[in-house]
């Protein structure tokens, strides 16, 4: 972000932003559709297909021009081989960043440990969830599974619920699929609620297998299970874990030949590729998880070998950064017009935000420029009454990402519904860009109309947008999706020049939370905080029941 493109961009923002006029643009160019649109159609694996539609940004063809060539000058194309080839680019951890072997499939060559492994862990998986889903697998007195429970946070957690929940309607319905994820007790005890030990199936999905919240409920649950089932043996059958961890999770009491494994070189956000997936293929079976992977290699093999100019991440990241350090955005909306996707904004605001809300670049100095955005947003149209308010009318600049399928899985009433939701997918990033102008309202109201009702009712417009489309929500649309997003981000963090691949700003709390507990007995025990700490801690104890 430093250099002469961004000072040459900089000078465009100057001279060009206040005739960057979305009406005027799409007035003066009628090809403006076909020249920032562009399809993605998979080269490999199953057929993917994909529109991604530029053109409601405020860019023109030399800004969008100017943002490559400053992601050149980053050396996107250096890093991205980099990164395919296992480089260890996490400098901070010393570790390669190699989700993309884990849908890999034998295609691009890569040299680093446990890559040659994954082949067995994905056949593991398969057996395993097979024997599950089949009824093979028998809990202690014999009864099949029922329900499985992961329990995990972070990203041990948000890709296994996001892609369930996309994936719905290729799920077995008659296996209820729980995720617990918070320490607060209240999300194991209403999810044991509903489980019957004999028929349930744990999963405790932790890369380290030392986070507090996820080895806390897994203590829990064990000891639930076994006021029923009495004897440990019986654990076998009923948790598995996922994890690099193997000593801690045997001292936890999982046999070994429970572990699915897998590598550092994966990154929790960026898990729910590896073993972390197990409920993934246990609530839409193997087979549509391997399509999963596949469509998202598809994207890798896109991001890998296409020219910056039509290579759909670094499009994306160009304009993310365009709004994210000229504009001053200080968020990107993901907004999702369909209901399966209504985790998908939540799932990435740990992909984004733990990956690129870092604020000290590759070389350990502090930026001078904003990097990541604030994620946020819902699945339409239910934002549109509540949210989208500020993004039509209010003081910030908010871009968004519109995402839709041409086809519903549920076309009830002929598609009437569908069509209803599509028709305020396409109208909602047509208003933003156009608005409504005083002259438009004025007209519109009649002669006599109040002034300030006249001024409430203009949209003043030029609100960027990007709009997504692809035919169904199939599982390999929907591992292209997550990769595009992925890699979108990885081409904003090299453009940064900071390491989107620790996450050492969770740290602090977690020490912090570690001392106060041992603290909280009495009050004579609070020690060395400040005064509001101190207040509220005493606050607590004075007022706790237990
Ligand atoms: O929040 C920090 C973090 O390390 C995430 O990156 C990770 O997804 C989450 O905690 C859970 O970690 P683990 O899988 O090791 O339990």
């Amino acid at each position: 972000m430093n250099g002469k493109l961004a000072t040459e961009l900089q000078e465009l923002y100057d001279s060009e932003h206040s005739k960057i006029i979305l009406r005027d643009l799409f007035a003066q160019n009628p090809t403006r559709f076909s020249r920032f649109s562009r399809q993605y159609n998979s080269a490999t694996g199953p057929d993917v297909t994909m529109l991604i539609d530029l053109s409601k940004n405020l860019i023109t063809e030399k800004i969008l021009a100017t943002l490559l060539s400053l992601a050149r000058e980053a050396g996107v194309e250096e890093c991205r081989d980099k990164m395919f080839s296992g480089e260890h680019i996490n400098n901070t951890e010393d570790r390669a960043v190699l989700h993309l072997a884990l849908r890999n499939f034998n295609d691009f060559r890569i040299s680093e440990h446990g890559v040659d492994e994954v082949p067995a862990v994905l056949t593991h998986m398969k057996e395993f969830s097979e024997s599950v889903r089949s009824g093979a697998w028998k809990g202690y007195t014999g009864k099949t599974i029922n329900t499985i429970v992961n329990i995990g946070i972070g990203g041990s957690d948000l890709g296994p619920v996001m892609v369930t929940e996309a994936l719905k309607p290729y799920s077995k319905r008659d296996l209820k699929a729980h995720f617990v994820s918070n320490i607060d007790g209240t999300h194991i005890v209403e999810t044991l609620r509903e489980c019957d030990p004999e028929r349930t199936l744990f999963i405790i999905a932790s890369k380290t297998f030392t986070t507090q919240e996820t080895i806390t409920n897994a203590e829990s649950a064990r000891k639930w299970f076994l006021y029923t089932a009495k004897d440990i043996k019986h654990v076998a059958k009923h948790f598995v874990a996922l994890s690099t961890n193997t000593k801690a999770v045997t001292a936890f009491g999982i046999d070994e030949s429970n572990m699915f494994q897998f590598w550092d070189w994966v990154g929790g956000r960026y898990s729910l590729w590896s073993a972390i997936g197990l409920s993934i293929c246990l609530v839409i079976g193997y087979d549509n998880f391997e399509q999963l992977l596949k469509g998202a290699h598809g994207m890798d093999k896109h991001f890998k070998e296409t020219p910056l100019e039509n290579n759909l991440p670094v499009l994306m990241a160009a304009v993310g950064v365009w709004y994210n350090d000229f504009y001053g955005a200080q968020t990107l909306a993901l907004l999702p017009y369909d209901q399966y996707l209504h985790k998908f904004a939540d799932y990435f605001q740990q992909g984004d935000m733990e990956s690129n809300g870092k604020s000290v670049n590759k070389e350990g100095e502090r930026v001078k420029y904003q990097t990541g955005p604030i994620i946020w947003g819902a699945a339409g149209t239910n934002g549109q009454h509540s949210f989208y308010q500020l993004i039509h009318q209010g003081t910030k600049i908010i871009p968004t990402d519109f995402i839709a399928p041409t086809s519903s899985h549920n076309p009830i009433e002929h598609s009437k519904h569908h069509r209803i939701l599509l028709s305020n997918f396409f109208a909602q990033p047509e208003a933003l860009a156009f608005g409504k102008t005083v002259e438009e309202v004025r007209k519109e109201l009649g002669p006599g109309a109040s002034e300030i009702v006249v001024q409430s009712k203009v949209f003043e417009g030029n609100r960027p947008s990007t709009s997504i489309m692809f035919p169904l929500l199939t599982p390999a649309t929907l591992g292209a999706l997550i990769a595009l997003y992925e890699h979108k981000i990885f081409v904003q963090g090299v453009i940064w020049g900071i390491n989107s691949f620790d996450q050492m700003g969770v740290e602090l709390g977690k020490v912090l939370a570690k001392n106060i507990l041992a603290q909280l007995e009495k009050p004579e025990d609070v020690q060395g905080h400040d005064s509001s700490t101190t207040g509220l801690i005493h606050y607590y104890q004075k007022y706790r029941q237990e």
